[in-house]
């Protein structure tokens, strides 16, 4: 069984994506032994909770300094002693001491088609805000696994979305969650947890799959 421990800041339809594949037999081998979240009032936590997820809360105001939230961070992971740990909408910078404790073993979904759209400032609603800006035609998803960069990890799944004439940021937005975000993070949960997916020279191998299609 893979332990899982889920960051989320928000909503949580990813997490419910998680979740809701576990339950359905898409994602299999797999628990989810935490839900960490940096904000009290995230609905994720309603989702956790009623799907009986242990959770835990940090929030960075309520502490001294960040080093200390990091710190607080790292244990409350730590405790739950996961195999991977999975970002799905998680709005914590993602502290040095973490990553060097997970190493290839934290992944994350970003909205948009890696490497466009992505690092530093590139988040949330400003991600299809720029995508719209520049008048690309396609968008999409990547899940990746998290190094020390911001959105520079080895790329395991991604998913494209086509951009309609008339979008705003707020459909391309739910589009790409519906179409490709919900598709490609349980199921890249699915491929680690059946040890599929290596990393060779920084890339990401697939065992079994020549070419990704969903
Ligand atoms: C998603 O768009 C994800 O790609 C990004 O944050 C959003 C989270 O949504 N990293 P939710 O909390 O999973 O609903």
């Amino acid at each position: 069984m893979l332990r899982i421990a889920v960051c989320v800041s928000g909503g949580g339809t990813n997490l419910q994506a998680i979740i809701d594949g576990i339950a359905s037999g898409l994602i299999t081998n797999t628990e989810i032994v935490l839900v960490f979240s940096n904000n009290k009032n995230a609905y994720a936590l309603e989702r956790a909770k009623k799907a009986g997820i242990p959770t835990a809360v940090r929030c960075p105001k309520d502490y001294a300094s960040r080093d200390e939230f990091n710190e607080e961070f790292l244990k409350a992971l730590k405790e739950a002693q996961p195999d991977l740990v999975v970002l799905a909408g998680c709005l914590v910078v993602i502290p040095e001491a973490v990553v060097k404790a997970f190493p290839n073993r934290i992944i994350n979904i970003h909205p948009s088609l890696i490497p466009s759209f992505c690092g530093k400032g590139y988040y949330g609603l400003h991600v299809h805000e720029k995508v719209l800006e520049r008048g690309v035609k396609v968008s999409g998803a990547t899940v990746h696994f998290v190094d020390e960069g911001t959105d520079t990890g080895p790329i395991i799944l991604q998913k494209p979305v086509m951009i309609r004439q008339d979008d705003t940021p707020e459909t391309l937005q739910k589009r790409i969650m519906e179409q490709a975000e919900w598709v490609i993070m349980p199921k890249a949960i699915d491929l680690i947890a059946n040890g599929k997916v290596t990393v060779k020279d920084g890339h990401v191998v697939i065992d079994g799959y020549d070419e990704m299609v969903f």
